[in-house]
């Protein structure tokens, strides 16, 4: 049956060969372990992993093992009796319960505590789970799918993942290459969201001129296909005219591959006279923003200067803009900063 690679682009030949061991191991039961940098296409990934196996007609469900508090974590997998713990005020099933008949995707599996990590290890083996505060076991019928950006195998040698989870995880390792090693592929995923948010935004899709192409090509992409999404995005709505010319490029890209950044427009204009003055309505009309994108925009600004002024150092980043580094994170992850 040919592969349903469905809002997945990309022909190149690092990302074929992924698409190859999917089509052989999506029919399967087998356990996989999904690894990239962040930003890759994991999630993408998984959800066409489930779509092309037996299970597709079953439920699909993820957990962020990352973004859930560890205290939370294993009722939310497992789920929990009545009164196991003071608000556990009525019976709930887990994630797993959930997933019966169907895949359970374990995002950010790398973040999980080592002793939750033990029952997801018997969950597999045994194919068994017990709720927080039960008595009995159940018996479940569930594909697991992990991904993880972490180097688990530098985890097992720290003592922070179970050296036999790991290896009952990676029964199948899939690893999704980062995007600066899927050469074109740069190109058709650009165009893609170029005319994906062009066309939201109804205006005619820009075009990239040759120059911008090739700083595409030798661009580092630190923040692999989100970045290059939300990047698109910007410039859908930032660029004047019709085509993308290295001088709608920011200087992290030109600083990135060794060129000197062009002098910029704003650059040139004289700094305003001493004395902080709040933007006005007329700032964010003439620069054609609407409210959200322009908060958005002095928000992207302030921490690109906070990770500027902190030499790239998270805490002390977070530090100066007075947030959490947790927060910080989060916010540079949405940008394709990080
Ligand atoms: N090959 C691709 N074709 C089209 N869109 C893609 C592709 N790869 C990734 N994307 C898009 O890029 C964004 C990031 O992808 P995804 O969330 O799957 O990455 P991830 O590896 O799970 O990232 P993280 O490690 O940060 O969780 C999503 O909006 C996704 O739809
Ligand atoms: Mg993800």
């Amino acid at each position: 049956m040919a592969l349903n690679l469905d809002g997945i682009i990309g022909d190149s030949p690092a990302l074929t060969q992924v698409f190859k061991v999917l089509g052989k191991v999506a029919p399967t039961d087998s356990t996989v372990l999904v690894t990239g940098e962040s930003g890759t296409g994991k999630e993408l990934l998984v959800r066409a992993l489930h779509a092309n196996s037996s299970r597709r007609g079953k439920a699909f469900v993820p957990i962020n093992c990352g973004a859930i508090p560890k205290e939370l974590l294993e009722s939310e997998l497992f789920g929990h009796e009545k009164g196991a713990f003071t608000h556990a005020i009525r019976t709930r099933q887990g994630r797993f319960e959930l997933a019966d008949g169907g895949t359970i995707f374990l995002d950010e599996i790398g973040e999980m505590d080592l002793s939750l990590q033990v029952k997801i290890l018997r969950a597999l083996q045994e194919k068994e789970i017990e709720r927080v505060g039960g008595t009995s076991v159940k018996k479940v019928d569930v594909r697991v799918v992990a991904a993880t950006n972490r180097e688990l195998e530098d985890e097992v040698r720290a003592g922070r993942f179970r050296e036999d989870l790991f290896y009952r995880l990676n029964v199948i390792p899939l690893h999704l290459p980062p995007l600066r090693e899927r050469g074109n592929d740069v190109l058709l995923l650009a165009e893609h969201f170029l005319k994906g948010h062009c066309s939201s935004k109804g205006r005619k899709p820009l075009v990239l001129s040759d120059k911008a192409k090739e700083m595409f090509l030798t661009y580092s992409w630190p923040g692999n296909v989100r970045e290059l999404e939300n990047f698109m995005e910007r410039l859908s709505i930032l660029c004047d005219t019709d085509e993308i010319l290295p001088e709608d490029l920011p200087e992290k890209i030109f600083l990135d591959i060794g060129e000197k950044p062009l002098k910029r427009v704003e650059e040139t204009v004289p700094m305003r006279p001493a004395g902080f003055e709040w933007p006005t309505l007329k700032d964010m009309n003439d620069e054609g923003f609407k409210l959200k994108e322009f908060l958005e925009a002095i928000e992207g600004r302030l921490l690109a200067e906070a990770m500027e002024g902190a030499e790239g150092v998270k805490n002390k980043a977070a530090e100066l803009v007075g947030i959490k580094r947790t927060t910080l994170i989060e916010k540079l992850k949405k940008r394709g900063l990080l």
